[in-house]
């Protein structure tokens, strides 16, 4: 089985071995009923001491992950049907592979009726009529577009309206020199790792956080320190603890209505963690995804790249939510050496993003129906919050807490410490609902009484009633399990 074992880690070996088998588990990679390797077998693949398999198994095995059955083998616990093949298929779950969180964006799939999973804003609320026209017109208009490449560094009339945009909207004053147009922000989160981290390197994140910026650090072999995020984003003053114990080549943050917990980091904060960048030399990693999706007309404070003399931020703002994820537009604002490296990568990943998108986006940046529309959206998701916390008021108000998200596409909700939303989630996904659980969001000692649901991808009356329905479905649970264990 595909177990990486990283002899430097703080972390002790069977923790390592419990954790990623935990992951495989969770995700459907493991499928119900299959057998494991023997203890020897096991520990001699990995290169470990059999006593530390079998503390891992019995790990997950009071986690209830695993059967262990003497005389007949160890085997993974009915979780419910996960979908996958079980057939000609299964030897492929032995296959090596570096993907950890995002094995758990099957959970986003179609097939659930109630996705409270999915981060992504409701179709009808995006411009999808406008784009459409304005790539036909392009058609028409600029066919070359189609076979030429793009400037690697992204269209200069877009990198231009862009930096406008930026100057106008996120009150961040760049030229169009310093903006790198990128696949979206995943993409630009690879290229920022894929430049600056390697085997070792130090990343800090904030604690939960976006989980499939975890698997791109992972991948690179980082050694990742999770920070505490609270209501006013994460916690400096626990961080200063320990910056110089672990001193960190990049933090990565997203301190705009938080993916996944939806607070937002105070200015305060944002100048203390921009001052311990420059005292450690170290790279932050500003993802503004969500900025323009502000409640109350209160626009989140400055950003920390708005407050950077000396390029310590590199700064990254998607267009997925505000406009549209099928575009596939991010930008990466940067100053210094670092926009040429960034563009290098960008190279040798795909050479530029397709131009026809770049130029059919263009006209959305220069009207009018820009600022109406994200008008409208602000309105539309405040609407979908609201709602979402009447509803779940009605059943879990007890059990259950939150801080009001101002903006954004997420509810945090934490429960007891004895509820573990993995299973909760196995339950649900039998009444086809679905949502993200918190243990996604943790690169290593997950906390699992948390979930994040996202109220933005259904319509208002799908919403409603799927919100009534996993009110009633977790009260239920939590209900009994709090009972069960008193
Ligand atoms: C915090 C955060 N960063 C980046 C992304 C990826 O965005 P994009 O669609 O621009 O790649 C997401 C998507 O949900 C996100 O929540």
């Amino acid at each position: 089985m595909n177990i990486h074992i990283n002899r430097q880690s703080d972390e002790s070996l069977h923790m390592q071995i419990c954790r990623q088998m935990e992951d495989k588990i969770r995700s459907g990679l493991l499928g119900n009923g299959t057998k494991l390797p023997s203890l020897r077998k096991f520990a001699g693949q990995l290169k470990v001491n059999p006593l530390t398999i079998n503390k891992a198994y019995k790990e997950l095995e009071k986690k209830g992950y695993l059967d262990i059955i003497h005389g007949k083998g160890v085997f993974v616990k009915n979780q419910k049907d996960n979908g996958l093949p079980k057939n000609q298929y299964d030897w492929q779950s032995s296959l090596s592979h570096y993907l950890f969180r995002s094995q758990f964006f099957h959970h986003h799939q179609p097939r659930y009726q109630v996705q409270l999973s999915n981060a992504v804003i409701h179709a009808g609320l995006l411009p999808a009529h406008f784009l459409a026209k304005e790539i036909k017109k392009m058609l028409e208009e600029e066919p070359r577009a189609l076979v030429t490449y793009s400037p690697v560094q992204g269209d200069e009339e877009l990198r231009f309206e862009i930096a406008e945009y930026l100057a106008a909207h996120c009150s961040l004053e760049t030229s169009m020199e310093n903006v790198l147009i990128t696949s979206g922000i995943q993409q630009a989160i690879e290229l920022i790792a894929k430049t600056f981290i390697g085997p070792g390197d130090i990343v800090i994140t904030e604690a939960p956080t976006y989980s499939a910026a975890i698997d791109v650090f992972l991948n690179r072999g980082a050694k990742m320190i999770s920070v505490p995020v609270d209501e006013h984003g994460l916690r400096t003053d626990l961080l200063s603890q320990i910056i110089h114990k672990y001193p960190p080549k990049l933090i990565y943050v997203n301190p705009n209505f938080q993916n996944p917990t939806g607070t937002v980091m105070s200015l305060q904060r944002r100048k203390e963690l921009l001052e311990m960048a420059q005292l450690h030399e170290a790279i932050i990693v500003e993802d503004d995804t969500f900025h323009e999706l502000f409640f109350d007309n209160t626009p989140p404070p400055l950003s920390m790249k708005s407050l950077d003399r000396d390029g310590h931020v590199i700064y990254l703002k998607g267009f997925s939510k505000a406009i549209a994820p099928g575009v596939r537009i991010g930008a990466v604002v940067s100053d210094g050496a670092i926009p040429r490296l960034l563009t290098s990568a960008k190279a040798s990943m795909d050479l530029g993003s397709p131009l026809l998108i770049q130029k059919a986006i263009l006209p959305f940046f220069k009207t009018q129906r820009m600022l109406e529309h994200m008008e409208k959206l602000r309105i539309a998701l405040q609407l979908r919050r609201d709602h979402t916390m009447e509803i779940l008021k009605q059943y879990v108000d007890d059990h259950v807490s939150w801080v009001v998200p101002k903006g954004g596409l997420n509810l945090w909700l934490t429960f007891p410490k004895q509820i573990n939303t993995d299973e909760l989630l196995l339950e649900l996904q039998k009444h086809s609902i679905t949502f993200l659980p918190g243990s996604a969001c943790y690169p290593y000692d997950p906390e699992f009484h948390h979930l994040r649901l996202s109220y933005s991808l259904l319509s208002e009356d799908e919403l409603k009633k799927g919100v009534h329905a996993f009110g009633q479905l977790v009260k239920k649970y939590v209900e009994e399990k709090l009972g069960n264990s008193e």
